[in-house]
């Protein structure tokens, strides 16, 4: 576990075959927030970090952009230890959680909206998530300006703890086909993200980017 921020914890795993690392954030806002679930085992692993870094705070929102195994495969293992957390998701996260063994409580957002909470002002974008362009969501926190950008802004190497510095302009102009293949999509995407303007992307994959 490394502390990126003043509130923002990650939780890594380095897969040294292929290079890569995967990512869980931990916002400790009241409330606080966790981007993606990691897989059930990663789920396991950090639960005793999370758990304390919160103390007796309960983990209130888990923050599922898409169905993939790292975004959402422990999210049973989160909702055992807090019975009363609500998931995040986009509508098709919606209908596949219980999928992955989920039977608590659902937040169902899309693209524009805003949800605020506390400490917590979060935007949504909508994201045609690869691999199979399914309708995922991203989410900027606005107070925090902490963006979490599941597999936008993906880098490969050991990104543990790491944050580079980037602009984020750039970051969105890098979106390309090996992402989102579908070209009207990619370019809504962009146009969307354009739109925001983060000061950290705390990336699903890789390096966190402080944005200039
Ligand atoms: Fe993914
Ligand atoms: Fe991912």
């Amino acid at each position: 576990m490394k502390k990126i921020t003043d509130k923002l914890y990650q939780f890594s795993i380095y897969i040294p075959p292929i290079d890569f690392t995967i990512h869980q954030y931990l916002l400790d806002t009241d409330p606080a927030i966790l981007f993606a679930a990691g897989t059930a085992q990663q789920a396991e692993a950090i639960l005793p970090d999370i758990k304390k870094i919160l103390g007796d705070k309960p983990l209130k929102y888990i923050f599922v952009s898409h169905v993939e195994s790292d975004e959402c495969g422990g999210i049973s293992v989160l909702k055992k230890a807090y019975p009363d957390v609500i998931a995040i998701c986009g509508a098709l996260a919606a209908r596949e959680l219980p999928g992955y063994g989920y039977t608590g409580s659902i937040r169902m957002e899309k693209g524009g909206e805003t949800f605020t909470d506390g400490d917590l002002k979060l935007k949504f974008v909508d994201y045609p998530s690869e691999v199979h362009l399914q309708n995922g969501i991203l989410c900027l926190e606005e107070n925090s300006g902490v963006f979490y950008s599941a597999d936008i802004a993906l880098r490969f190497g050991n990104g543990v703890g790491k944050t580079i510095r980037g602009n984020w302009k750039d970051e969105v102009s890098a979106i390309g086909a090996e992402r989102v293949p579908n070209e009207k999509a990619c370019a809504k995407l962009k146009e969307d993200l354009g739109a925001i303007s983060p000061n950290l992307i705390a990336a699903g994959h890789g390096f966190c980017v402080e944005c200039r």
